[in-house]
């Protein structure tokens, strides 16, 4: 049965509930707004209301029987697939629900390793062993992209016992690859597809952007409803589409790892952002790639080169030879423009699916940048080249040996030749430049030395003061 996509089931349920004016005798302990500290009462005076709970007509995420069932379902009817779950723990719990419902212990699946940090969390808490397929250093965009569809092949080849593939499609920088050929590929083994798409929601959409691992035949598919679409921060979707995946797996481990209060405000900015992806048109999106042009226009005159992206609404600046992006951006953030993030010698901005509306303040502030960019003596250069260099790779020490092992802390300078316990990640992106479980080279310690000189920011307690490793 076609739905009608114009319906918001759980929106208007929260909003209807409101209006009866409900009397709390329940948590939330802010009781719909009544209670809350005075100073920060006006930011959050209008979504109080409805952060709601599971009351009679609100369904509940965890046994969904009405107003969520149908939002799941309009989406699931929306983006074409079997069935579609709602995600208040982001794609972080996407990921990890995908690949525990995917493989037991000691399974083996194969997994990019350019991924993001919750893929690798989902393969420590499974017990899986991983076999790593190593993206491909891009010279022309100057960084790794995708695995190349041959290193999949011999992957496939040597491990066709795996229970899945896993792979990140597009990545932050909107590059998609020949997903549609990969899928083939593992299709071909009867091995399901799972596909971090965290940040491909708006590819359901329209021609004018790349097309969604959905429609390529993917079996599992996370998406970010927040990164792309207006959902509220956290809000996600998990799409399931065949029968090679157990969905009730999937929901089984949804229901740990997702709390048993989810967020009512994240859960209907879900129902919301389906309905406005729904219901973008033609016109719209023309409206949203003018907008992409004229932004791009007003960005030629600083010192980079702005590389065509897949994804139209990424906007990558590429630095001219030598020029630090993580000190531009800096001097976007001074003038309040702030971008989504800034490698060694990249700037990424997200252009929104709506026209950037504060052209004048971009104008102004360009020639401001540029100039200081002019004086800039914060050169810097990092070669990365070396980060992923075994094509097909497992982890030094796999999973299920690392809880009976001891770890010591020792300098990262002494670490070369260590097996790591912990994994350091810059961020964003968010993936781990070393691995859990990886052993330490000399080139990832001077890559590493590097970032932290360059004031990039890492997810590990304390780098400078030690790493722990594996005894
Ligand atoms: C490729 C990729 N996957 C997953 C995630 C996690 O997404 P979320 O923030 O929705 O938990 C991110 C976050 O940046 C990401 O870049």
């Amino acid at each position: 049965m076609k739905r009608n996509q114009q319906d918001t089931p759980l929106f208007d349920a929260l909003q209807q509930f409101t209006k009866r004016s409900p009397t709390s005798f329940h948590v939330p302990g802010h009781k719909n707004g009544e209670l809350f500290p005075d100073f920060a009462r006006e930011f959050y005076q209008s979504i109080l209301p409805v952060d709601l709970t599971e009351l009679p007509g609100l369904d509940d995420l965890h046994a969904p029987q009405d107003v969520i069932k149908e939002a799941q379902e309009l989406a699931a009817d929306f983006f074409g697939v079997e069935q579609t779950h709602f995600l208040v723990g982001g794609s972080t719990a996407g990921n990890i629900a995908m690949v525990l419902g995917a493989c037991n212990a000691g399974d083996e699946i194969i997994v990019q390793r350019n991924s993001h940090k919750s893929v690798f969390n989902g393969l420590e808490l499974s017990g899986a062993r991983p076999i790593f397929i190593a993206p491909e250093f891009d010279a022309a965009v100057d960084r790794y992209t995708a695995p190349d569809i041959n290193t999949l092949k011999k992957a496939l080849k040597q491990h066709p016992d795996v229970k899945a593939v896993m792979l990140t499609y597009p990545d932050y920088f909107g590059q998609t690859f020949a997903l549609k050929e990969m899928i083939g590929l593992a299709h071909e083994y009867n091995i399901p597809v799972l596909v971090d798409e965290a940040h491909g929601v708006h590819f359901s959409t329209h021609r004018a952007f790349p097309v969604s691992s959905l429609e390529f035949g993917a079996d599992a598919v996370v998406q970010s409803a927040h990164k792309m679409a207006p959902a509220m921060t956290m809000g996600s979707f998990l799409h399931v589409n065949t029968a090679h995946i157990a969905n009730n797996r999937i929901t089984h481990y949804l229901q740990m790892l997702q709390s048993s209060s989810p967020s009512y405000p994240i859960m209907a900015s879900l129902d919301l952002a389906r309905w406005f992806l729904a219901n973008l048109k033609t016109a719209d999106i023309e409206a949203v790639l003018n907008s992409v042009r004229q932004v791009k226009e007003i960005l030629q005159a600083g010192p980079w080169q702005i590389p065509l992206t897949d994804d139209p609404l990424k906007i990558t600046l590429h630095m001219e030879e030598g020029l630090c992006a993580r000190e531009a951006a800096g001097f976007f953030e001074n003038i309040g423009i702030y971008p989504e993030l800034a490698t060694h010698n990249q700037i990424l901005l997200i252009h929104g699916l709506t026209p950037f509306r504060n052209v004048k303040q971009l104008k102004k502030g360009m020639a401001r940048i540029t100039e200081q960019l002019k004086n800039t003596r914060n050169r810097a250069t990092i070669d990365l080249r070396n980060l992923f260099t075994n094509p097909i790779e497992k982890l030094a020490m796999p999973y299920g040996m690392m809880q009976h092992q001891q770890t010591k802390q020792i300098l990262l300078e002494q670490s070369a030749g260590c097996i790591t316990a912990e994994a350091i990640v810059p961020y964003p992106p968010g993936v781990p430049f070393v691995l859990r479980g990886e052993r330490i080279t000399e080139s990832h310690i001077s890559m590493i030395k590097q970032l932290i000189q360059q004031g990039a920011t890492i997810q590990h307690h304390d780098i400078i003061r030690g790493i722990s490793v594996f005894k």
